[in-house]
């Protein structure tokens, strides 16, 4: 073996222009997420965001930013809706995420992408389903994303 050698990673995902191309599940889910943004509690960043939870159970749990005059302490819609979930269905396995955003003019035109603690926190139940590729889906109203397997967001997750 050489003393060294270049590690090299890659990732994609498919960007939809048009919301009619995308297949019907990650629509119905994103429709779910959009569809709870008037339950989420943002007066302080007037950003509403909201997260969609498919399961292997075929359940659908939801969750919204919840925040805090106290900043730190609220917490993001993906991790929200991913605790709940397995709060609830504690053997299910993740199939897959849809995530919405809205601010004060309307759903944004560009998907917004989970932010680093949510997806330390994807990343370790991402370890319950080592066979299954769980998707993500980010919805724009200009664009959408599908990443079509979640450990791309964080290669060399925190693990011990
Ligand atoms: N937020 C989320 O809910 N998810 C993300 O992935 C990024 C940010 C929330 C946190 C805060 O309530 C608001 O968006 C503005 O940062």
């Amino acid at each position: 073996m050489e003393a060294s050698q270049r590690i090299e990673l890659r990732m994609a995902y498919t960007l939809f222009t048009e919301r009619s191309a995308l297949p019907e599940v990650q629509a119905t889910l994103l429709t779910e997420a959009e569809g709870v943004l008037r339950a989420a509690y943002a007066p302080y960043s007037r950003f509403s965001v909201g997260a969609a939870v498919l399961l292997s159970n075929g359940r659908v749990v939801l969750g919204t930013n919840q925040e805090n005059v106290a900043y730190p302490s609220g917490l993001c819609a993906e991790r929200v809706a991913l605790f709940a979930a397995f709060t609830q269905y504690p053997e299910a396995e993740l199939v897959g995420l849809a995530i919405a955003a809205r601010n004060p003019q309307g759903l944004v035109p560009q998907p917004i992408t989970p932010c680093g603690a949510c997806r330390q926190v994807l990343a370790e139940y991402l370890q319950r389903t080592p066979n299954r590729n769980v998707w993500v889906l980010m919805g724009g109203t200009e664009a959408t994303y599908l990443l079509e397997d979640a450990r791309d967001l964080l290669p060399l997750a925190f693990r011990m």
